[in-house]
């Protein structure tokens, strides 16, 4: 995996060299550099002590460190600049969970490459995303920054982001390496808490967790993050049979791994070294190239070395590692490339970039409910209040990990809906209550506004901290003072429709009851209020649909489509003697992969072109959509499996393939499938995954829960594999 000048490098560094490539050290307040570039950091990237920043952004000023490191340290070897660009650099598209409401990796590709053409623009090499973690739990406030709860759609996503940002070539200037993260099983920390072990069976890691890092390796993810989280007792970070087995041994991997921010310091924390020197000990071992921040490597690594000598040959491979990444950016013959200023001052949030957001926005945004019809809004003449600091508060739009994006370019709800509207709709706007407290006092303009009011549009939901890193919470139904606002809309006897903000599933049992249509936005970006604007006046019809489903109360969840029969499966007719509560449905509020349209599709019955395939063969399936309505519109056509026999017991239900389509009024699309019975592979140990004979029985529908027609298909042979199923 070294590239050559990486070696002859190694064949020259000293110790402390090569311990410095291995140190990320964090850069300035507001994310720029100019704190960094003092005599005495400076004189560090000379001595060759530094092997990458983060969060740091801006080309000139990035420019410049670069070029102490390149010219004036002992070997010229390049700094590597990070930050966390997740959902956007300057233009901020939807956030992940939004993105992957699209159910259109296209779209995620496209918004991670330009992306990477900002970012790189402004000097920097290198994202922390994608974020794969498959999240069943939406207590865990970082549900916001993946895919939700799927393993097959949190695989197709993460390809489609390894693309965007790596794009063909590395060394080209605009696109920049990925780090898929968090190895492992960062999403199911006990409780929803976040940073908690994540307890589950070796099955489910490799079965539920595992495919999208699979799936990013095989599209070539150049980097990897450990996870702060222990599985069964062991910290990611030290987990040597995860990151040196599973990811480098067997699946191949030949790129960097970096651990998460302090994470090799923490092993002190799980219990599992004496100190420093053994931490930093561990994380090599188990694989760790780089430390972000701990500085443990830095200044405690020497002594590791010292007291075990065998470590010095990790210290080769990981620096060696780092080093060949940052020859294959290019950074070694043209890391000025990075460093152009026009560059930086045309291609940030151009109207192109915007027009993209605004679309990914429009795509993510999901319809949870539209009685008679409430939305869109008819284009007769009729006054809207709309209601809701949220429809103003730009910070919750961006969402968590905003990168550059500011709140003063985001078009929000209330600009967008007033800038849009058709002739005939007058807007009003009441701010009501306060989503960061309990100030419920501006309720009475809302009813006394409503009075003027043909109908009310309320945004309601979770305000931009409720949603992100260390924001689990315990309660999923929206916060009190969105629920007395929504009383109150409900009070004044107007139509209400609710724009919902959120960055997970929420239980809103009291939502759905009271407003006659609900339109998840999510936290749309910063193009929101247009996209928004778009949606509620028709001009689109919404079809993004749920990447988890949204539980009738807390305690339903985590709610999974995909889980096990077990031997008393649920009865919707019998509350007690099967796996339900007794007080709720056996189905969540919204189920995954839910999502309603303004038109309406007609499925013709799922056919198959062989209902016998032998192991190695491959499943072709088809369907005919219709699009029976009156308006143009997008639909997602979901398949789902279910193994009806096998030596373990296998899920109800699992996703395994979508496609989203755009229709006509009377328009008809053949909608194909190309499947490998490899996808119903079932781990049994290591390396080891059986592809079992028997029968597969394939669904389609519109949702997990929804489901019109199926074919059965015979695997007439069993084969072996190494690799994961989705
Ligand atoms: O990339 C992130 C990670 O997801 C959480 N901890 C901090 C890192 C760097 O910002």
């Amino acid at each position: 995996c070294l590239s050559e000048r990486a070696k002859n490098l190694l064949a020259v560094m000293s110790v402390e060299e090569k311990i410095g490539q291995l140190h990320q050290a964090a850069g300035g307040r507001s994310k720029n550099l100019n704190s960094k570039l003092t005599p005495e950091e400076l004189d560090k990237v000379r001595r060759g002590e530094i092997g990458s920043y983060l969060h740091v952004a801006g080309a000139k000023e990035l420019g410049e460190l670069q070029k102490v490191a390149i010219e004036e340290s002992t070997h010229g070897i390049p700094l590597l600049f990070a930050m966390d660009v997740v959902h956007g650099y300057k233009t901020i598209f939807p956030v992940p969970l939004g993105m992957a409401s699209t159910w259109e990796p296209a779209m995620w590709e496209s918004a991670s490459k330009i992306a990477a053409e900002e970012s790189t623009a402004s000097g920097l090499h290198w994202t922390f995303a994608p974020m794969v973690d498959i999240a069943r739990d939406p207590r865990w406030g970082r549900i916001v920054e993946g895919a939700g709860a799927d393993p097959y759609l949190g695989s197709v996503m993460a390809v489609a982001q390894v693309k965007g940002f790596q794009g063909n070539d590395l060394a080209a200037g605009n696109t920049m390496l990925a780090t898929t993260k968090h190895l492992g099983v960062y999403g199911a920390p006990t409780g929803g808490r976040d940073y908690g072990t994540s307890d589950v069976s070796e099955r489910t890691v490799h079965e539920i967790y595992m495919p999208p890092f699979y799936a990013a390796n095989a599209a070539g993810s150049g980097s990897y993050m450990t996870a702060f989280n222990d599985i069964a007792g062991i910290p990611t970070t030290a987990n040597e049979e995860l990151v040196d087995g599973v990811l480098r041994e067997d699946w191949g991997f030949c790129g960097m791994i970096v651990s998460d921010w302090n994470a090799i310091d923490e092993l002190r924390n799980h219990g599992i070294a004496a100190d420093r020197p053994h931490a930093a000990a561990l994380a090599l071992k188990a694989g760790v190239d780089m430390d972000m921040t701990s500085e443990v490597y830095k200044n405690d690594l020497a002594e590791a070395i010292k007291r075990d000598p065998s470590l010095m040959a990790d210290l080769d491979l990981a620096a060696g590692r780092i080093i060949t990444i940052k020859e294959k950016l290019g950074l070694f013959d043209n890391a000025m490339a990075y460093h152009d200023e026009a560059r930086e001052a045309s291609q940030l949030l151009t109207p192109a970039n915007r027009a993209e957001a605004r679309k990914a926005a429009q795509m993510a945004a999901v319809l949870l409910k539209n009685d008679n019809n409430a939305l869109p809004l008819s284009t007769e003449p009729q006054r809207v209040l709309v209601a809701g600091a949220l429809a103003q508060d730009a910070l919750t739009q961006l969402g968590s990990w905003r990168a550059r994006g500011d709140v003063n370019d985001v078009v929000n709800i209330i600009d967008g809906l007033k800038n849009n509207a058709p002739e005939g709709i007058e807007i009003d706007y009441v701010v009501g209550a306060d989503p960061y407290n309990d100030d419920v006092s501006g309720l009475s303009d809302l009813t006394e506004k409503a009075a003027n009011a043909d109908r009310i549009l309320l945004v309601l939901g979770e305000h931009f901290d409720l949603s992100g890193e260390a924001r689990s919470r315990s309660d999923l139904e929206i916060p009190p003072s969105q629920q007395a606002m929504l009383q109150a809309a409900i009070d004044t006897g107007k139509p209400v429709s609710v724009i919902l903000v959120t960055g997970r599933a929420l239980a809103i049992p009291e939502v759905d009851a009271g407003a006659d249509a609900i339109l998840n936005i999510w936290m749309g970006g910063i193009e929101t209020g247009n996209a928004v604007a778009d949606l509620v006046y028709g001009k689109v019809s919404p079809a993004g649909r749920l990447p988890i489903s949204f539980p009738h109360k807390t305690g339903q969840a985590p709610f999974t489509y995909s889980e096990n029969p077990g031997g008393r499966p649920a009865d919707p007719d019998i509350t007690k003697d099967t796996n339900r509560f007794m007080d709720l449905p056996i189905t969540p509020l919204y189920a995954f992969g839910h999502g309603l349209s303004y038109s309406s599709f007609e499925y013709s019955d799922l056919s198959a072109a062989s209902n016998q395939v032998t192991a190695d063969g491959s499943i072709e399936l088809s369907v005919q959509v219709t699009n029976t309505g009156d308006v143009a519109a997008d639909e997602v056509v979901q398949l789902y499996m279910r193994d009806k026999l096998s030596f373990v017991a296998r899920p109800k239900l699992e996703l395994r393939g979508f496609k989203r389509i755009s229709l006509e009024p009377n328009q008809t699309a053949n909608v194909t499938f190309t499947l490998s019975p490899q996808q119903a592979a079932v781990y049994k140990s290591r390396n080891n995954w059986a592809v079992e004979s028997g029968e597969l029985e394939f669904f389609i529908g519109h949702s997990a829960q929804d489901l019109t027609s199926s074919q059965t298909i015979e695997i007439t042979t069993s084969a072996k594999s190494k690799i994961p199923a989705a």
